[in-house]
C-alpha cells in the first residue's frame, strides 16, 4: 500500500489550505485498509476529495484516502443497479451513468467529490438527493476488521446528514456505493431554474441546465480555492419563521414535510450585507454569498475565524445561528459544527 510521511495537504481540499499530517496512506482494496493497524484507524481522519474539509490548523491528523477504483452494472426488470467504488469522481460517475442511459443523478452533476463521500454528506440539488438513489452501502468497520452492509434505512439519510457522519465518523469507511436506478425515468424539473426547460424535459437537458446553473454561480475550486456551500441552510420552526417573515416578507422559505421552514443561509448572508465581501485574502463568493473563497490561499485558522464573523454578522441581523457544513478538522479532534464557529 502507498504511506507517505509528512505529506503536504494543500492539493488534496479543495480551499487550498496549507496543512501538514505526519502519515496519509492510500489503500486501494480491502485487504490494504484491513493492513492498517487499530492504532492509526483510531485517530485517522477519511479524505476523500477534499471537498468538504477544512484543516484549521497547520498540523493534520493522520489521513486514511480511501483510492478504491471500479464500476458493475446490473439490472432488473425495473431498475439498473450500479455499484461504484468509494474513491470514483463523484461527477464522472454522473456523466457515466448519463451517458449509459440510466438516469436520476442528472440534477446532482458537477458536484464536486468522491462517491464514497456522497452518501456521507447526502448531497443535494435541484430537489435531489443522493440518498433517494441509494440501495445500500458497503462499510469496512475498523473494529470488527470486516465489511458490512447497511440498507437505505440504516444510513439515516437527512439533510446533508447521515449515520456515517454522525455515530459511524472515523469508524469506519465506505467502500462502495450501490445505486437503484429506475428504468422508468420521470423528470424533476420543479426546482426554480429548471422549470423553464422546453418540453419534453430529457435527462441530458436537465444535465446541461444544472451543469450551466452551477458553472454560473458556483466557483470552479482549482480557480478561485472553496467548498461549495459552506453553511447548511438553517431549519427553523415555524413559530420563528413566521416572526422573521413579518420582518423580511421577501425571505426565500422551504416548507418542510414536518411543519418545519429551512431558510436560504445565502439570502441571510447577503442581506448582512457580505456578498463579495473580502477581508484579509478570504472573501464571500460574489455570485453565491453561501461559497466562502480563500482567495490568498491563508491558513485554516483564517478561514475558520473570517467564517465566526460570517456567523456573527447573521446572528446580528437574524438571530439565526449558522452551522458550518464543511467539515472542521484539527490535529487531533473534528469540532462539533454546531459550534465550530465558536472555537
Ligand atoms: N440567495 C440569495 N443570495 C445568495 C445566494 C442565494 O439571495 O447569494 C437566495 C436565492 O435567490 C434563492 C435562495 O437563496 O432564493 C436559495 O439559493 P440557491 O437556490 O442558490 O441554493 P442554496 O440554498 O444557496 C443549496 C445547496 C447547494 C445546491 C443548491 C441548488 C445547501 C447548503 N446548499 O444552495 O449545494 O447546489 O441548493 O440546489 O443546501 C453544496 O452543498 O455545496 C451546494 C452547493
Amino acid at each position: 500500500m502507498k504511506i507517505r510521511t509528512n505529506f503536504p495537504l494543500q492539493t488534496l481540499n479543495s480551499l487550498n489550505v496549507s496543512a501538514v499530517t505526519d502519515e496519509i496512506y492510500f489503500p486501494c482494496s480491502v485487504k490494504e485498509l484491513s493492513e492498517i493497524t487499530r492504532d492509526k484507524t483510531n485517530k485517522a481522519y477519511i479524505l476523500g476529495e477534499g471537498t468538504n474539509t477544512l484543516f484549521c490548523q497547520a498540523n493534520a491528523p493522520l489521513i486514511i484516502k480511501p483510492s478504491l477504483k471500479g464500476i458493475e452494472v446490473s439490472e432488473s426488470e425495473e431498475y439498473f443497479h450500479v455499484s461504484a467504488a468509494c474513491a470514483e469522481s463523484w461527477h464522472d460517475f454522473v456523466l457515466f451513468c448519463t451517458n449509459e442511459g440510466m438516469y436520476g443523478l442528472e440534477s446532482l452533476a458537477l458536484i464536486p467529490g468522491s462517491v464514497g463521500a456522497a452518501p456521507v454528506q447526502n448531497i443535494g440539488a435541484y430537489g435531489k438527493e443522493v440518498g433517494d438513489f441509494i440501495e445500500r452501502v458497503t462499510w469496512f468497520d475498523f473494529t470488527q476488521q470486516k465489511l458490512v452492509e447497511f440498507t437505505k434505512a440504516d444510513c439515516q439519510f437527512g439533510y446533508r446528514n447521515s449515520v456515517f457522519k454522525q455515530l459511524l465518523n472515523g469508524k469506519g469507511v465506505i467502500t462502495h456505493v450501490h445505486f437503484l436506478l429506475p428504468k422508468v425515468w420521470q423528470a424533476v424539473d420543479s426546482y426554480q431554474g429548471l422549470s423553464d426547460l422546453t418540453p419534453p424535459v430529457t435527462p441530458q437537458a436537465i444535465m446541461a441546465k444544472v451543469i450551466q446553473l452551477r458553472q454560473a454561480k458556483l466557483p470552479t475550486p482549482k480557480v478561485l480555492p472553496n467548498a461549495g456551500s459552506f453553511f447548511k441552510n438553517p431549519i427553523v420552526s415555524q413559530a420563528i419563521f413566521q416572526l422573521l417573515q413579518q420582518q423580511y416578507p421577501t425571505m426565500p422559505s422551504y416548507q418542510q414535510g414536518n411543519g418545519e421552514v429551512k431558510l436560504a443561509a445565502g439570502w441571510m448572508i447577503e442581506q448582512a450585507g457580505l456578498k463579495g465581501f473580502r477581508q484579509n485574502g478570504v472573501g464571500v463568493h460574489e455570485h453565491q454569498a453561501l461559497v466562502i473563497i480563500n482567495y490568498d490561499r491563508k491558513g485554516g485558522e483564517d478561514i475558520v475565524a473570517f467564517s465566526r464573523f460570517v456567523q456573527e454578522q447573521v446572528m446580528n441581523k437574524f438571530n439565526i445561528a449558522l452551522v458550518p457544513e464543511v467539515r472542521f478538522i484539527t490535529q487531533h479532534t473534528e469540532l462539533d459544527n454546531v459550534n465550530a464557529g465558536e472555537q
